[in-house]
């Protein structure tokens, strides 16, 4: 391939300009427009930012084409069979993996910080019955700051290191505590003895009358499952979550500003949808009638799960979900029909032209609900695991984004609207 030019020259009538061009580490190239505006009083337009890097970053790397998805440069392969979301964790906020001492202080601010503070634990009794727990917690959240001090620039990294436990930790517990008063049960505590997803089953599914003992191939799944939803670079969420942290909003503040991005069905929402959109083909019985109306774009119904805006390919993380989730219901001896409609819908669409031509392929939501089914999480609780598993991620991007004193991010616009109109 020949050799890259240093620059891009833009040429816009008899006026040419130099941009740099910046080249990631794996060859990707972007081209630096910081100098466009003032140099040609012009900026670009990116609907949505298809084309738009916003920042630099060292945390995640995805290749769409190839299907390749790193943390911190390590496989996301490997990291699954490291098995332990909160090494992953330590690994994407800290930039390594952990120490065996570090791993031990980091599991040890994770269970002084897995208490809700008691005055908290009332407000669960005052949202209505039937709130969607994302709603309960991006509230939740929220009100960590008026609990908790709050870290920003100045704020010292012991600081901020406690504050990303105690989000880790806490977030878990305002989840299980949702639930349970959604069921109408009472509040099971975290136990020191139990390790993160351990911890969270047992606080989801114990009960004074039903005991709850921890399966060793529940707790290795949902680990697995947390891994592969740790991060995912500049996704809709995250991007939330730096545009919000930008202009010096405290932690807790930022991170429910990604709470509520990542509720959306297009985004984290979509797993809970998928189950959703299964069901109702599994009653209707025929699969082709829906790819039919995924296709028609007078239809807004969407094959849910399906697509993604970097993956041309198959979503490495779907690939590997799809595995385990096989694998996990043969060893809990469990038959459910919908993983035959899932896998019906993906054959049907893989060998369609539509899907083909646009390269739509099973995401990260695919096949994540038929496990969730298995292990007895409520469906209104799929995105909430979703947001646990991200929050590691959405922190390292604001502590990365509050460590190069980012600017307040203010994009531009073009206005198509009225001339000047004066009423007088
Ligand atoms: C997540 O960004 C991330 O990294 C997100 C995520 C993460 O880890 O943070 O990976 C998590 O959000 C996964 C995506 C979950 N959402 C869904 O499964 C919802 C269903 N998917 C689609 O809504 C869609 O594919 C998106 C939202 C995921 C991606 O949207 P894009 O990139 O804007 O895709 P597009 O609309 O440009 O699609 C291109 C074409 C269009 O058709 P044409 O206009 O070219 O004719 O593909 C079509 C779209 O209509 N298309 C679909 C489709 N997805 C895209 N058609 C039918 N069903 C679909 N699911």
């Amino acid at each position: 391939m020949n050799k890259m030019p240093e620059f891009a020259i833009l040429k816009v009538g008899d006026k040419e300009i130099q941009l740099p061009l910046v080249r990631g580490t794996e060859g990707d190239y972007a081209i630096d427009i910081a100098r466009l505006r003032a140099e040609t009083g012009m900026v670009t337009l990116d609907p949505s930012f298809m084309n738009t890097a916003s920042c630099y970053s060292t945390i995640t790397y995805i290749d769409g084409d190839n299907g390749i998805l790193r943390y911190r440069g390590i496989p996301i392969e490997d990291l699954v069979k490291l098995g332990s979301f909160t090494k992953v964790a330590y690994l994407l906020v800290n930039g390594k993996l952990p120490t065996p001492e570090q791993s031990r202080n980091f599991s040890h601010l994770l269970n002084i910080s897995s208490l809700l503070h008691e005055d908290m634990r009332h407000f669960f009794d005052h949202f209505p019955q039937g709130a969607h727990p994302m709603h309960i917690l991006s509230t939740m959240i929220n009100a960590l700051a008026a609990f908790y001090p709050n870290v920003d620039l100045q704020s010292l990294s012991e600081d901020i290191d406690s504050s990303t436990a105690r989000l880790i930790s806490i977030v878990r517990t305002m989840a299980a505590v949702a639930y349970k008063k959604s069921i109408g049960e009472p509040v099971v505590y975290p136990r020191c003895d139990l390790k993160y997803c351990g911890n969270f089953l047992n606080m989801m599914f114990d009960s004074p009358v039903r005991p709850y003992v921890v399966r060793p191939e529940i707790e290795r799944i949902l680990n697995i499952l947390f891994i592969l939803h740790a991060d995912h670079e500049q996704n809709c969420s995250t991007t939330a979550v730096r545009t919000v942290g930008s202009a010096q909003v405290n932690l807790y503040a930022t991170i429910s500003a990604g709470m509520s991005a990542l509720s959306g069905p297009l985004h984290g929402g979509a797993n809970q949808e998928v189950i959703k959109m299964l069901r109702l083909i599994e009653q209707d019985g025929n699969v082709d009638k829906f790819l039919k109306r995924a296709k028609d774009k007078n239809d807004p119904f969407r094959l849910m799960g399906f697509g993604h805006r970097v993956y041309k390919t198959y979503d490495p993380r779907a690939d590997i979900i799809k595995k385990e989730c096989h694998q996990l219901l043969e060893t809990l001896e469990i038959r459910d029909s919908l993983l035959d409609v899932a896998s019906e819908v993906e054959k049907a669409a893989l060998n369609d032209e539509y899907f083909i031509e646009r390269n739509l392929y099973p995401n990260v939501d695919f096949y994540t609900g038929i496990i969730y089914r298995a292990i007895g999480i409520p469906e209104d609780m799929f995105t909430v695991m979703f947001a646990l598993a991200r929050l590691p991620g959405w922190i390292a991007h604001w502590k990365e984004m509050i460590g190069h004193n980012t600017r307040i991010v203010r994009p531009r616009q073009v206005y198509i609207g009225k001339p000047r109109t004066p009423i007088f």
